[in-house]
């Protein structure tokens, strides 16, 4: 029968007949027999699988078989003598599938730099590392469909195309025809205006929550900053819950009850590839999101932010003022060395937050509310909208967007307002918090920033 190597080695059939698939990790040869690494992807750990020399290709295959091969065996499952490992497959036959040139093929047995692993994202998967955060991001995404469908969210597929700015900080990519931009064109554009790639689902998904109430989208956005950290993608994927009659306390309840809900998921359902990541990339990671689990999360207005960033004796490279938005290095001060836990910061000026966000009554501040985690910094960004039609269109104005453009998004107060909320989580910020990566181009199989989008 054929099995996938997790099965294998969690169920361990001893004396059983199976058939298993993979690609070859390692081989050495002692006494009369080959011993072959094999990893099919299904798991972190190898199946090893031991080839004697009696078998009829040995000669002409299994001798020449090297790291990178694709294999499948048929053998029998064995109790194994060796340290580490509880069974192991006696292979009646060995088929080499697809042949992997030694001289050439790029990953050897050797630990190799994330920087030289980006530069093949097609062969990156085959290591442990880059698997490891492929399995894990893989659970993270059902986690968290799972999460909002348990609780009765809807899940909407938002545009990609879209004709509006969420944002509006004009970080849009154009999307146009070829004979557009070659000038050839017909006067009219294709969509009959502007059309870009999203920021965000956010203003769509608002549609669906005033008429649904609680709603979801988990989609690619896209932004056109030129942006090199090793937080920022030009291409990431975003979770945007929107919830109808829900003010910003409940908002600030959901994306925490979320966060904590993904967390314990993984560590309960990948704990060998969170192993890995606690041994080998972030020592304590595993204590950490367990803390993060079991603790509260702390809160505080973005004034009394700014009044313990003046108060503190850090020299930041950015000067702190009431009015500037928050920096990466204030956000990590505040979450890693002032609180050292996720920090939800809300209130933020009006003037640095986006047009849709409501205006709380001092006129000056906006109902906005920053997750921040240590290590990262800002994981979720959300607000409560404003729901009041003329307030929205004051601000619009304000912000210098063409309400007329945006008729639909004031219909929505129009007719049947209510108070409405939601939030963004960065998804490829939470696999970089889960597996405690460095780089966020480690955490989506093929990263685009500026200037870098291989394949
Ligand atoms: O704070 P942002 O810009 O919020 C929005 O887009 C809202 N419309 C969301 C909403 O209320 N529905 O982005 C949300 C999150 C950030 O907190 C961050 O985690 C992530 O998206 N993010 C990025 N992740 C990777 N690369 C980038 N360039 C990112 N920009 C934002
Ligand atoms: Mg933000």
């Amino acid at each position: 029968m054929k099995q996938r190597i997790s099965a294998v080695l969690g169920e361990q059939p001893v004396g059983q007949k199976i058939v298993i698939n993979g690609w070859i990790r390692t081989k050495r040869d002692t006494g009369g027999f080959s011993f072959l690494e094999v990893n099919d992807g299904s798991c972190l750990a190898n199946l090893q699988v031991i080839a004697d020399k009696s078998l009829s290709n040995y000669e002409e295959d299994i001798s020449r078989i090297s790291t990178g091969c694709s294999v499948t065996v048929e053998g029998i499952v064995k109790e194994s003598p060796a340290k580490g490992q509880s069974v192991e497959l006696h292979a009646e036959s060995v088929v080499v599938v697809g042949w992997a040139e030694p001289e050439t093929y790029p990953l050897q047995k050797k630990r190799h730099s994330f920087e030289f692993l980006r530069e093949m994202s097609h062969l990156r998967p085959r290591t442990n590392a880059l698997g490891a955060v492929a399995r894990v991001r893989s659970r993270l995404s059902w986690a968290i469909n799972q999460f909002f469908q348990e609780r009765g969210f809807l899940q909407v597929h938002t545009p990609i195309i879209t004709t509006s700015d969420c944002e509006g900080a004009g970080e849009m990519f154009q999307v146009n025809t070829s004979s557009e931009i070659s000038g050839k064109a017909d006067k009219e554009e294709f969509f009959g205006k502007k059309a870009g790639l999203t920021v965000s689902g956010q203003l769509q998904a608002e549609v669906y929550a005033l008429a649904l109430g609680n709603v979801y989208t988990f989609g690619p956005t896209f932004r056109a900053e030129n942006s090199h950290t090793s937080r920022h993608l030009s291409e990431f994927w975003m979770i945007e819950p929107e919830m109808a009659f829900c003010d910003l306390q409940c908002n600030m309840q959901l994306a925490t009850e979320m966060l904590k809900y993904v967390l314990n998921d993984a560590l309960e359902n990948c704990p060998e590839d969170m192993e890995l990541f606690d041994k080998f990339i972030e020592k304590g990671l595993i204590a950490k999101l367990k803390n993060v689990v079991e603790k509260e999360f702390a809160h505080i207005t973005y004034s009394d932010a700014v009044e313990k960033l003046l108060a503190s004796d850090k020299k930041f490279e950015f000067p702190v003022k009431w009015g500037i938005d928050l920096q990466s290095e204030h956000e990590r001060y505040l979450t890693e060395e002032v609180f050292k836990c996720p920090l939800i910061v809300t209130d933020y000026p009006a003037t640095i937050k986006p047009f849709y966000m409501r205006v709380n009554d001092d006129g000056k501040t906006v109902a906005a509310m920053d997750i921040l985690v240590p290590g990262i910094g800002e994981i979720v960004g959300g607000s409560q909208r404003e729901e009041r039609l003329e307030v929205l269109e004051k601000r619009m104005i304000e912000a210098g967007i063409e309400t007329e453009e945006y008729s639909w998004y004031l219909d929505l107060r129009r007719y049947g307002s209510v108070p409405h909320s939601g939030y963004g989580l960065g998804f490829e910020r939470l696999v970089l918090f889960v597996t405690g990566m460095a780089n966020i181009r480690e955490v989506i199989p093929f990263p685009r920033t500026p200037g870098f989008a291989p394949c």
